[in-house]
Parts: structure tokens; sequence; C-alpha cells
């Protein structure tokens, strides 16, 4: 079995999922940090090596500020409460995104898992928050700018990118159907494979990453050669 070394999961659809039973959009957020965890948990059982999650885009700023306070104040609960059980089970977190603008509380959560997990090395759990492609690219372009650089090699450009220690998603994971990457690791997703779930995103667990990997399995990555067989 082939098992990828880095997925990355945008996880859409938690307002639907709310929507169809009447609920407010804040419980499907809820249900989706739930489903984070089983997916997480999942993916460590399988060997996989980095874990990336969209869980706030540059553009989601456009949304009602009661919804977005509550899915920072899900954020930075979640972080904290996390914070001991990934310590002992060598989960490092990391962030992309510029989480300057994030609320206070917040980042000072996310500092300290940064901290205290960064000597970890079972899973590398990425979050992105405050985060879009397009800004990545541009905090990369404006860095080396002022750094005085007139051209910059490939590498040079990949080590001023937040992803830099990173490797490239293997797999890209969108849920709810939607098939698109609405500004998701656009400089990333060179050659990654693209998998849309029709589940919604709290209705991800263990058997929709057992799904993924199966579907995997019957991808033939090419990198712009000739196929083996
Ligand atoms: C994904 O679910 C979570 C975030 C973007 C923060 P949505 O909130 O986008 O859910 P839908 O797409 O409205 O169903
Ligand atoms: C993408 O989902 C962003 C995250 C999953 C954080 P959206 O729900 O914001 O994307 P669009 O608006 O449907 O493209
Ligand atoms: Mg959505």
């Amino acid at each position: 079995m082939k098992i990828p070394n880095h997925i990355a999961f945008i996880m859409d659809g938690n307002g639907r999922w709310a929507k169809k039973r009447g609920l407010p959009r804040t419980v499907g957020h809820k249900k989706g940090v739930e489903a984070l965890e089983k997916v997480v948990n999942a993916c460590i059982d399988k060997g996989v090596k980095v874990v990336s999650v969209y869980a706030f885009s540059t553009e989601n700023w456009n949304r009602p500020k009661l919804e977005i306070d509550a899915l920072f104040g899900m954020i930075t609960e979640f972080t904290r409460t996390k914070l001991k059980d990934y310590t002992v089970r060598g989960i490092k977190v990391v962030f992309m995104g510029d989480t300057t603008k994030l609320p206070q509380e917040c980042q000072n959560s996310i500092k300290t898992i940064i901290e205290k997990t960064k000597n970890n090395n079972t899973l590398t759990f990425n979050i992105c928050l405050n985060y879009s492609g397009r800004q990545e690219i541009l905090y990369a372009v404006n860095n080396l700018l002022s750094s005085g650089k007139q051209s910059v090699t490939e590498q040079e450009l990949k080590q001023a990118m937040f992803s830099k220690d990173l490797p490239d998603p293997d797999i890209i994971v969108r849920s709810s159907g939607e098939m698109r990457l609405s500004n998701f690791m656009l400089y990333e997703c060179a050659y990654s494979e693209f998998i849309f779930v029709d589940d919604l995103w709290p209705d991800f667990d263990s058997k929709t990453v057992d799904k993924i990997l199966d579907i995997y399995q019957n991808r033939d990555r090419r990198f712009g050669a000739i196929s083996e067989d």
C-alpha cells in the first residue's frame, strides 16, 4: 500500500451540515472539530507524516462577525485542550498564514502549542489560519525583495514560503462535493492528486480516510515522465 507523506484537507461543508438539521452554522463547526480529531488520528494510524488543514481563509473574514468569533473561539479551545495530548503523542503543531491578525488569546494559545510541540516527530499537523495561497506567494516575494535579491532560484523561493519546512501535499482532499481550491496551496499543489469527496466535513471519520487511501492506490503519478508499466 502506498502511504502518502502529506495529505492536505480543505474542510468544507460545516454550514450545510448544520443547515440540513435546522441548527446554527456554529454547531456545524463544532462537529467539524470532532471530525478533524478523527481524521488526524486515522492519518497517524496509517503512517501519514504530515496533515494540513485549511481552517480559515483570508476570504473568510467576509463572514458575519459572530461566526468568525465562534470559529476563533473553537480554535483557541482546540489548541488549549489538545496541548497535553499532542505533547504526549508526539504530534508537532505548526501554522501557515498571517496569525498576527487573529484575536490575542488565539495567538497566545498558538504560540504555546508551537513551542511545546516543536521537537515532536510522529506527525506534523499544519493548521492554515488566515491563509491563502496568493498571500503566501506575495509574502515570499516581498521577503525576497526586501533582502535585496534581483532574481531567485526555485529553492530560494520555496525557502521564503510559509511551507518551507513541509513536503508538497501528495493528496489534496476537499469535502462537500465542491471542486475548487479556494486559494489553497496554489504553489505547493503542482503535483498533488486531487480527491473530491461528496461527504460534508462533519461526516468525515477514519472510514473516509480509508476511502481516500483506496482512491490514491489507483492514481498513477507520472510527474511528467512515462508510466513504468
Ligand atoms: C468549512 O465549512 C469551514 C470554514 C470555511 C471555516 P463552511 O463554513 O464553509 O460550510 P459551508 O460551505 O457553508 O457548508
Ligand atoms: C474554503 O472554504 C476555506 C476553508 C475551508 C477554510 P470556503 O467555504 O470558504 O470556500 P468557498 O467560498 O466555497 O470557495
Ligand atoms: Mg464552505
